[in-house]
């Protein structure tokens, strides 16, 4: 079934900000680029939680003076009751837009039942290639020229980022061989794809085909 859009009524229909809560595991640079653009602007993080209690995400975010927590699976009985708290506190910040920077663990569906159509994913392939985990080496090795990056729904589809796609950039590196030198030249296209899609959403400006509701479409402009 079609997700509703996120955000109706088209472009600049809402002047309030988009509440975004983020989930990260690790360094949170995309969290930063978040931090560093679209906050206080079209969109307001309103919490960031981390699966792991050294995610420098949480670090960034306490600079930032944003609400953080820390959700370790051993301390639930199972996923669901973990994913279960970290929806509750989301949604007592009246979070609108889930947005997965980084966050290494997979969602249960009950979550993305409770924020169905408002979860963003960023990932480090041109998808459907190479999803899951080591992605740009999955790419290296099959031999490709060009990478990339794509920001897509996450969905309760049974996968692994199948999500809707909402934008995807390239770039060509034809004799790449090398994870980091890949993941370098990623970076900036993942810090400008990943606010860009936050800002489309807060704008009203992502709706989907209703013949075709894997397809986002983009109203620019
Ligand atoms: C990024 O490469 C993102 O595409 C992938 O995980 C990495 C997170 O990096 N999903 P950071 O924690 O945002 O620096």
């Amino acid at each position: 079934m079609a997700a509703e859009p996120l955000r109706g009524g088209g472009p600049g229909a809402s002047a309030e900000p988009l509440r975004v809560g983020v989930l990260a595991s690790g360094a949170g640079t995309n969290l930063q680029a978040l931090l560093d653009s679209v906050h206080g602007a079209e969109a307001v993080i309103v919490g960031v939680a981390a699966d792991k209690p050294g995610a420098v995400a949480l670090e960034r975010a306490r600079n930032a003076g944003v609400e953080t927590a820390v959700f370790a699976l051993a301390e639930y009985a199972d996923r669901d009751a973990r994913d279960t708290a970290i929806a509750d506190w989301l949604l007592e910040r009246d979070v609108e837009l889930v947005v997965l920077a980084g966050y290494m663990a997979l969602l249960t569906s009950p979550f993305l039942h409770r924020f169905r159509g408002a979860v963003l994913n960023i990932h480090p392939s041109l998808l459907p290639a190479f999803p899951g985990v080591r992605a740009i080496e999955q790419a290296i090795a099959y031999g490709v020229k060009v990478f990339g990056v794509t920001v897509h729904f996450v969905e309760d589809d049974g996968g692994v980022d199948t999500g809707p796609v909402v934008l995807q950039r390239c770039v060509e590196l034809a004799d790449a061989d090398d994870p980091d030198v890949v993941h370098a030249q990623l970076r900036p296209i993942e810090h400008a794809l990943l606010p860009e899609a936050v800002r489309l959403i807060a704008r009203g400006a992502l709706s989907r085909d209703p013949d075709n509701p894997r397809r986002v479409v983009v109203a620019r402009g």
